[in-house]
Order: structure tokens, then C-alpha cells, then sequence
């Protein structure tokens, strides 16, 4: 197993075992990207954003402020809103209409998040060096991201 993906194992059973039980969303979001950037390597940013009304609209972060509107198809989050398959961006330089929130961002993965098979939003990450994230980034934080939704005490870790 690579050091990556014991640390994405780890995180998993950490997210499940601050999230088991709670189901505010404001609550999960925060905590799940605190969580996210603390335990993670090389993030300068770790932000959700829920769909609303037809756009983007910033959720809780880590990081420097950020965009707070994004529209469908702008930018990397708004590509991911629009066609609903995350994007791996090595180089966020050479990414069209990449929306720089803070200028030390160099690479980038954005996850589309799904609740009860609705678009729900995207779960951001951005990484001060290049060609941070692979698929193996894509395959854990699919799986985490819709933790914000909670889990029942009886399927969590503490149960
Ligand atoms: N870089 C993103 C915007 C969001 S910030 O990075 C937090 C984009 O191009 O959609």
C-alpha cells in the first residue's frame, strides 16, 4: 500500500469517527475540511461549495478567502459542475479559465459531490506544488466527500 493511500485509509476512519452521529451540514463541512487540510500534505486550500439557485456558492474552507460565486462551467469547480466527472488539474497555469483564489495555487482536484443521486456541489483541493493529485486522490475524497451527509451511529466507527 502506498503512503498515500494509508493515509487516505486513515482518513476515511478519521472522518467517519468525527462525523458518526452528527448530520448538520454547515457542522460536517467545516469540520470535514479542517479534517481534510490538516491531515493531507501540501494543501493551501481545502474548500466545499454547494449548489444553489444554478451557481456555485462557497461553503466552508480552509485556506486564504475564496470565490464565493462560481458559475457552471467557469473555472475548474464550474467545469465539475457541469459535467459532473472530477477534474485533475496538474497545472492549474495551463487550466482555461482557471479562477485563482490564492496565487500560490499550482495544481488542483475538484470531486463533484451526490446526494441521493442529486448534484449536491464539489469538494476543492489546491496544492501549492504541481501534479499533487492522481486518481488515487480522485478514488478517497469521492468516498469522503459524502460523509458531510453523517453517519448513523450504527455504521460508524463508534458504534
Ligand atoms: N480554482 C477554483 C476556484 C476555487 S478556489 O481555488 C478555492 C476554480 O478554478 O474553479
Amino acid at each position: 500500500m502506498s503512503q498515500k493511500t494509508e493515509r487516505y485509509e486513515l482518513l476515511i476512519q478519521q472522518a467517519k469517527g468525527l462525523l458518526t452521529g452528527e448530520f448538520d451540514l454547515v457542522a460536517n463541512m467545516s469540520n470535514l475540511a479542517s479534517l481534510i487540510f490538516s491531515e493531507l500534505p501540501d494543501l493551501n486550500g481545502t474548500s466545499f461549495y454547494r449548489y444553489q439557485n444554478g451557481e456555485l456558492i462557497l461553503g466552508p474552507f480552509q485556506g486564504k478567502p475564496a470565490c464565493m460565486h462560481i458559475a457552471v462551467g467557469a473555472g475548474v469547480c464550474g467545469t465539475v459542475a457541469e459535467t459532473k466527472q472530477s477534474e485533475i488539474v496538474p497545472d492549474v497555469h495551463q487550466f482555461k479559465g482557471h479562477i485563482a483564489c490564492d496565487s500560490a495555487s499550482n495544481s488542483e482536484i475538484v470531486v463533484p459531490i451526490f446526494q441521493d443521486g442529486q448534484f449536491f456541489g464539489v469538494l476543492d483541493l489546491d496544492s501549492p506544488k504541481f501534479n499533487t493529485f492522481d486518481g488515487v486522490d480522485d478514488h478517497y475524497l469521492s468516498q469522503i466527500a459524502p460523509i458531510v451527509f453523517g453517519v448513523p451511529a450504527e455504521k460508524g466507527v463508534i458504534a
